[in-house]
């Protein structure tokens, strides 16, 4: 019997699978008769399709159809005129206006994906341009307060009161955009059987979701869509929503009544599925002479879309992180002629938190006071926004054993005065908060005569180790080793689940696998006559005594009223040491800490490599990330991997996870509170703080590449 399972570390159910090519992703199954589809971009930023030529195309080899606005079937959900501009997305291949470059305007099939290639680029277009606007900066002056959503300004207390303070901050942050790459490329293969149901493998989030978004854009009832995406490459937030080009690639089997498969390219993944929007962020932080704080203020402007509105709540963490009598936010969005944003990893808060914590580092050497000491001084007991106690913070022991293991104590309180040779040396904090979220999840589950045990959900895993996560969640419930039960997900036809997102999907799913296993002990007691809670259970014995080749149930669970009465979230402190080359301004990160009040940690294994990789993204925007747009012909320049950089392995150091692993039982069942997006909120930051003690250089436009430093 394997009690206390939850807090082991368990190698990943399909670590293997996954590493021997096993693992089948949406590009990778053979399916009869399959067809593949190539995209043809536009090549203006702004206008309207003249003329389209697809004849020479269609009569290179392999050729099978040639798809534009001119001849697709319509997607029946399509509505011209939607009531809501802010919530329309780009509809493929319905008309001839164009939004931003490098938008489709053709989808080409043939029976190889080399002719299909090749036969894009035959395809030729005449257009009709308009002025268009890619400049972020340029542009600020056309900010709009955001249609949907509640982006009202938020006031507590006095507005811009910082102004007034002894001791004030007043800077501006730059974020560029940082485009969504996760390795596995989108793909999606789609096909419809005879009686009218609809078969699509895609990299999906939410394969409910995603079931959803499909039955709507072609007006089918939602169980004849059937979505698989059992294994995801990495998705970050570029798989929460349901593209274009997915349904596209719908569209295009119904239209030829074959199979598709419709592949990006690493190109187009720099277009179509979204990215971290650029932004700047104003911050005003005031304090007085002894580090209380008066007032914060924070300003935001990010990227949107002309077509489609992307709204992220990047301000909100200044209302809520610091004990503030005075706080204010106000956040704009500047539409331009480029693909639409999207959420990433951490979306919103991580862009906040940048401007926030450098802001506060900012403070803490104009009062010549430590930065931890600062945070300590301004610690909030309390949700000073929703005015609600925490469900819980550990935030104080997270700056404790950070700032013992990275050794703190060595930090120089004057920049540029700690020396190893040619190299200066920095330490850095940064620290985050994101929602602790708990969303309505059903799970099966179904004993076997054999005592195995297997589990449904329709939740994915685009990396986190679910399943894993899954089956040490029953396996310390159930009392039974871990290799007896398994976990199947990403399977549209399995028990809802919401998508994996925010953080959520230990806390809602995890939450379903634990009641639906005392739901089964339950009946197991019930069927014995057994008191309701008895833990002594032979579950090989009473299914032979009750004469049965198996027992199922199907259980849901969602969250409570706790959420009305307690402030949830997640809370992290990054600690990080950089060396930067005093003659070149090469640098390198020597260490991060990453210390995390998540709650319960459910599967030590898969939680440290989920921080490690969060890390990595942090490093990314602080390090290499930039995409760039050339504003004369406003197309990406650096759209491929050659030039837009991602941290390699080399630019990677130590990565420490440390946990603080305390249950928060108002939350859910388990304890969780979640850690996707705190792994990698306020990283950015604590290396930019790091770069500053090293080098008394203060950059508040990220990538911080060598150039800014010398
Ligand atoms: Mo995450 S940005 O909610 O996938």
């Amino acid at each position: 019997m394997k009690k206390d399972a939850i807090g082991d570390s368990l190698s990943r159910v399909d670590g293997r699978l996954k590493v021997t090519g096993g693992a089948k992703y949406s590009g990778e199954f053979k399916i009869t008769g399959l067809t593949y589809g190539v995209l043809v971009p536009a090549t203006i930023t702004n206008g309207t399709i003249a003329s389209i030529d697809t004849k020479v195309a269609e009569r290179a080899p392999g050729v099978i159809k040639v798809i534009t606005y001119l001849n697709a079937a319509k997607v029946p959900g399509y509505q011209p005129n939607e009531s809501k501009p802010a919530s329309k997305g780009l509809k493929l291949f319905n008309d001839n206006k164009i939004y931003f470059n490098q938008q489709p305007i053709a989808l080409v099939i043939a029976d190889t994906f080399e002719r299909a290639t090749y036969a894009a680029s035959l395809v030729t277009a005449t257009y009709q341009k308009e002025p268009f606007k890619t400049n972020f900066q340029k542009n600020i002056d056309n900010s709009v307060v955001p249609q949907g959503g509640n982006y009202k300004d938020y006031i507590r207390g006095e507005a811009d009161a910082y102004k007034n303070a002894p001791v004030k901050i007043e800077q501006a942050y730059l974020l560029p955009s940082e485009m969504h790459n996760p390795m596995e490329l989108h793909v999606t293969t789609a096909f419809w059987n005879a009686d009218g149901k609809l078969t699509v493998f895609t990299k999906s989030q939410g394969v409910i979701s995603s079931q959803k978004a499909l039955a709507n854009a072609f007006k089918i009832e939602q169980s004849t869509v059937q979505i698989n995406s059992r294994f995801v490459g990495g998705a970050f937030g570029s798989s929460l929503r349901t593209w274009p080009h997915e349904i596209a690639a719908a569209q295009a089997a119904k239209m030829i009544n074959r199979p598709v498969r419709l592949t990006l390219t690493r190109e187009q993944m720099f277009t179509l599925v979204g990215y971290r929007p650029q932004t700047i962020q104003k911050m005003g932080i005031g304090a007085t002479p002894d580090g209380q704080l008066i007032g914060i203020t924070h300003e935001s402007h990010s990227q949107s879309a002309v077509y489609e509105e992307f709204t992220e709540r990047s301000v909100n963490v200044s209302r809520f992180l610091y004990a503030s009598p005075n706080a204010n936010t106000r956040y704009k969005v500047v539409p331009l002629h480029v693909g639409v944003p999207a959420p990433m990893r951490g979306p919103g808060e991580a862009t906040g938190a940048f401007a926030l914590e450098c802001a506060l580092d900012e403070l803490a050497y104009a009062l010549n006071m430590d930065p931890i000491a600062l945070r300590l001084k301004n610690y909030a007991d309390a949700d000073p926004e929703k005015n609600l106690p925490w469900s819980s913070k550990y935030l104080r022991e997270c700056y404790q054993k950070g700032a013992d293991k990275i050794g703190w104590e060595k930090r120089s309180s004057k920049p540029g005065t700690n020396r190893e040779g040619d190299w200066l040396v920095g330490y850095g904090i940064g620290c985050g908060a994101f929602g602790a979220y708990r969303n309505k999840a059903q799970a099966y589950i179904k004993l076997l005569a054999d005592g195995s045990v297997n589990i449904k959900s329709a939740t994915s895993d685009i990396g986190p180790g679910t399943g894993t996560s899954m089956v040490l969640i029953a396996a310390d419930i159930l009392g039974i080793p871990a290799e007896k039960i398994t976990f199947d997900l990403g399977d549209s036809s399995l028990p809802e689940a919401p998508t994996q997102g925010g953080s959520a999907t230990v806390s809602s799913v995890g939450s379903a696998v634990h009641d639906v296993c005392l739901a089964l002990k339950k009946k197991l007691n019930t069927l014995t006559g057994k008191p309701e809670n008895n833990e002594d259970l032979d579950y090989v014995k009473i299914l032979k005594q009750q004469n049965l080749p198996f027992i199922e149930l199907t259980q849901g669970s969602e969250g409570t009223d706790e959420a009305k009465k307690y402030s949830m979230y997640s809370f992290s402190a990054h600690f990080v040491e950089v060396h930067v080359h005093a003659l070149t301004g090469a640098w390198r990160i020597k260490k991060v800490v990453a210390v995390v009040d998540a709650g319960k940690i459910v599967n030590n294994k898969t939680a440290s490599s989920q921080m490690i990789g969060g890390a990595v993204g942090g490093i990314g925007m602080a390090m290499t990330e930039e995409a760039i747009i050339d504003d004369r012909f406003g197309r990406l320049v650096n759209g491929n991997f050659a030039d837009y950089h991602v941290p390699v392995n080399a630019d990677i150091p130590q990565i420490e996870a440390i946990f603080i692993n305390k249950p928060d039982m108002h939350i859910n069942p388990l304890g969780t509170k979640g850690i996707g997006e705190i792994s990698l909120i306020g990283v950015a930051p604590a290396i930019a703080n790091a770069v500053y003690n090293a080098t008394g250089k203060r950059i508040r436009e990220l990538p911080i590449t060598p150039d800014k430093l010398i």
